[in-house]
């Protein structure tokens, strides 16, 4: 096995930005371990699906574990899982908030333990964490439960950075707008797309692209790179 192609696990992969996010890797050649409940196996040999819940540990450990053993290393993770549960802040229950922090919140915190122990052990890696343009509040929107952990992984994305900077692990975020995959129905994507200044909904593929930048980017670490049409500038 030839162990010079880089490797990168995938989080969320089986739709929408997870998806293009493969899609965009394996252009460059990388290998690509991809996970989410309902992933299927690939025809494609440096594609390894593993299904699991990411907020479960057992399927970070399935994921680092298998990866090592199929490619030989890791050398990027992108933490893409995430929910969203957009009711106002008091209609939230407690299995809405237990169901956000088990994707968003302990899917991050398992995977990056052991990914980042994984990359210590040549002393180079990549983390990048897929957060949201969402440190402000829309007027008619109800964000708060999402926000709480963007915010929380905007935060750790930064103490992470300089954390492990002098181990060579580099870690940064994107920081989508309101992106066409299929969390948003077409019918309300005219609307979503006014949220933004350049007065359209993002592609997945935009994001993807930034998520391969930040990759190639060896000087960047504890970045949020938002990609979201101006929408963190103002409106
Ligand atoms: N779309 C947007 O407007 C937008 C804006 C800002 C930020 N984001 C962030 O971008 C990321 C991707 O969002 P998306 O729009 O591509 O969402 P999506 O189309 O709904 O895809 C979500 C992905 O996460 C996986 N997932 C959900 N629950 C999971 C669980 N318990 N365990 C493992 N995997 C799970 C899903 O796969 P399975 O169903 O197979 O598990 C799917 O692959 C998320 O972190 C989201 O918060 C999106």
């Amino acid at each position: 096995m030839s162990t010079s192609q880089k490797v990168v696990v995938v989080t969320g992969a089986s739709q929408g930005i997870g998806a293009e996010v493969v899609k965009a890797f394996r252009k460059l050649d990388y290998r690509v371990v991809a996970t989410s409940r309902t992933i299927k196996p690939s025809d494609d040999p440096n594609i390894l699906t593993v299904a699991g819940d990411i907020g479960d540990p057992a399927t970070a450990q399935r994921v680092i574990s298998e990866g090592v053993a199929r490619f030989g290393r890791i050398d990027t993770l992108v933490n893409n899982a995430g929910i969203f549960i957009g009711k106002p802040f008091t209609e939230n229950t407690t299995e809405d908030y237990n169901a956000v922090m088990n994707v968003n919140m302990a899917g991050f915190f398992y995977i990056t333990k052991l990914a980042i122990a994984e990359m210590e052990k040549h002393a180079s890696g990549h983390v990048v964490t897929v957060t949201g343009s969402i440190s402000n509040g829309i007027s008619g929107a109800h964000m708060t439960l999402a926000a709480m952990t963007k915010g929380g992984l905007n935060a750790a994305t930064r103490t992470l950075a300089i954390e492990y900077a002098k181990q060579g692990i580099r870690v940064n975020a994107v920081a989508p707008g309101v992106t066409k995959t299929p969390m948003h129905p077409v019918e309300y994507h005219d609307m979503l797309g006014g949220f933004h200044p350049l007065g359209r909904m993002g592609e997945a593929s935009e994001v993807a692209s930034a998520i391969v930048f930040l990759d190639s980017a060896e000087f960047i670490t504890g970045e949020i790179l938002h990609v979201d049409g101006g929408q963190s500038a103002g409106r």
